[in-house]
């Protein structure tokens, strides 16, 4: 066993650890205060209590805005930046790095003793104009000197690495993008192998979305996590974006979630959010907070924002605050959901 595998698995034993210490304070707490109100009141707290997190996606720009702070801060413990540590806004030209507005969430992160997740390394994406230009093994290059710019940058500050996102087709395909053309079938594992090097202690994700049942997308990324695990190359984890609406299909979302926790990954739902609203809206996140918490490996949840005010489909008021930073029922279900567990 290499140093970095049993370091993983030392991390994963710890997180059990931490999982089961509070399952047991939550089952000491449930019986010394049967009967009265000991429900938690936040996201957060709830979710801890369960042995997990409720994250959301940031913008630096917004945190001068006094409800997007005092919401984060009181109802999230975890956090990852919507675009900031994303290829084009952290290498925008060929080995400048440039960290500002990933490194204000980070001290923000550590302030509020949140965790921090890293999105996202490599995706065909959000490219700065100079890497949708090259080719072959200087595309290669570019790809690997920029996971060890930026994972380097962030080493040991990051929970878990989005270090690939959305890879694969509908059909279970690879993407067509420069990266798949130019690179071929290896440069997924590369890229794996390229994060692990830089941040040895993060667990290292694949992440897409439309892999929100058992379906041709995500048997695709089942076989690549398989034979990832075949041969070695390093993967912890899977992020499933959950981008949902209000008639999603959800008869297989926890089925699909567990297949993969079978596999000994850890599984985590990244990018949530649900077109609609009311109780429509509510029970569609209803069951994919009940679905995490069914499955033990998963380890928590990410809203795709805070308030639909600034959500990337704020005409579908997909969050959990509306524009005036008032809960949704939405957030009630997902409140309750997590006290339930
Ligand atoms: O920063 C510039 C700003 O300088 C400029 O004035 C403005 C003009 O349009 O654009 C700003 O950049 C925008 C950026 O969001 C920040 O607001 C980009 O145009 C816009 O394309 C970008 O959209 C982001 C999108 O990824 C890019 O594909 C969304 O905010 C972000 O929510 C979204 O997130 C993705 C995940 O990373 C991966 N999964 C899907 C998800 C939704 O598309």
């Amino acid at each position: 066993m290499t140093d970095k595998s049993a370091r993983r698995i030392r991390r994963r034993i710890t997180a059990a650890a931490a999982a089961t210490a509070a399952a047991s304070l939550a089952a000491a707490g449930a019986m010394m205060f049967a009967g009265s109100a000991s429900a938690a009141e936040t996201l957060g707290a709830s979710a801890a209590e369960n042995g997990r997190y409720f994250g959301a996606a940031i913008a630096p720009n917004f945190l001068g805005e006094e409800g997007y702070s005092s919401t984060l801060n009181a109802e999230f413990n975890s956090i990852v930046a919507e675009n900031a540590m994303k290829w084009d806004a952290t290498e925008p030209s060929p080995g400048q790095f440039t960290f500002t507005g990933g490194d204000q969430l980070v001290a923000l992160a550590q302030e509020q003793n949140m965790e921090v997740r890293g999105h996202t390394l490599v995706w065909h994406a959000q490219q700065p104009a100079w890497v949708q230009g090259l080719t072959g093994q200087a595309l290669h290059d570019a790809m690997t000197e920029h996971i060890a710019g930026v994972a380097g940058h962030y080493q040991g500050e990051i929970t878990s690495w989005d270090v690939v996102n959305e890879a694969f087709e509908w059909d279970g395909s690879r993407r067509q993008s420069n990266l798949q053309t130019q690179l071929g079938d290896g440069w997924i594992e590369d890229a794996f192998r390229a994060a692990d090097a830089a941040d040895p202690d993060a667990k290292l994700c694949y992440n897409d979305y439309g892999t929100d049942g058992v379906n041709a997308k995500s048997d695709a990324i089942y076989d690549m996590v398989v034979d990832f695990q075949a041969r070695g190359v390093p993967i912890d984890c899977v992020g499933f974006q959950t981008h949902l609406s209000s008639d999603s299909d959800l008869s297989s979302y926890q089925e699909n979630l567990q297949r993969f926790g079978d596999l000994g990954v850890d599984v985590e739902i990244t990018e949530l959010d649900v077109g609609g609203s009311g109780s429509a809206q509510a029970d569609v996140y209803r069951t994919v907070t009940e679905a995490c918490l069914n499955v033990d490996r998963c380890t928590g949840i990410t809203v795709w924002g805070i308030t639909d005010k600034y959500s990337w489909r704020g005409e579908e008021t997909p969050l959990l605050f509306d524009g005036n930073y008032q809960k949704k029922e939405a957030y009630e279900a997902v409140l309750d959901a997590l006290n339930a567990a």
